[in-house]
């Protein structure tokens, strides 16, 4: 697709890394049960595949927050628009992210998310930017560090298009210029 100005990881490479990630969180929960709590509608791609490669008992909800708008700036501005069906008290959950870039959405949440007493509450985010090494909440599982561009793909997307591309790329300026 030439919406794209290059392809980062292809769906092959984004699959492995996610059976990586997988794998390393069946082992950290050896013997309990983990919620997975995803972000909508990011989180969506990632969410399916992490569940499907994981042995352990697992189970989703998912939460809908609003910091974007359309555009390729975050506002700061966090607004839940829909919350959680399950309690969290005493559950082990990792919010799932799809991307964290200046960690204004999940500083938020992670304060929102602790109040509700977890037993245990970890975030594990498909991909980061360089600018995230500025926030104060620890990110226990990464995917792919990617640079300080506009990316679309696995989930992701611009004003709610290319959610749907298997792989994952740089989108092309000229499509938002
Ligand atoms: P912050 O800056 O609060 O932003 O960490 C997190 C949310 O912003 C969106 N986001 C992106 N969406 N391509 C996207 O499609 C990107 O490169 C990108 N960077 C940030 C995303 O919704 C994320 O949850
Ligand atoms: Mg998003």
């Amino acid at each position: 697709m030439n919406d794209l100005s290059e392809v980062l990881y292809t769906s092959d490479e984004l699959a492995r890394r996610v059976g990586e990630v997988a794998a390393q969180i069946d082992a950290d929960y050896e013997g309990r049960e983990v919620l997975l709590v995803g972000v909508l509608n990011g989180a969506v791609m990632v969410m399916s595949d992490l569940q499907r490669a994981m042995k352990s008992h697992v189970q989703m909800d998912w939460m809908a927050v609003s910091s974007y708008g359309s555009g390729t700036q975050s506002s700061g501005v966090v607004r839940i628009l829909k919350d959680l069906s399950m309690d969290l008290e005493g559950r082990h959950v990792i919010v799932v992210e799809d991307i964290i870039d200046t960690g204004l959405t999940l500083s938020y949440l992670m304060s929102n998310l602790a109040s509700r007493k977890p037993a245990s509450l970890e975030i594990m985010t498909m991909f980061r930017k360089p600018e995230a090494a500025r926030m104060d909440v620890a990110v226990k599982y990464v995917g792919f560090e990617i640079p300080s561009q506009f990316v679309v793909g696995y989930g992701l997307d611009y004003a709610g298009r290319y959610r749907n591309l298997r792989d994952l790329g740089i989108l092309a300026p000229h499509i938002y210029a």
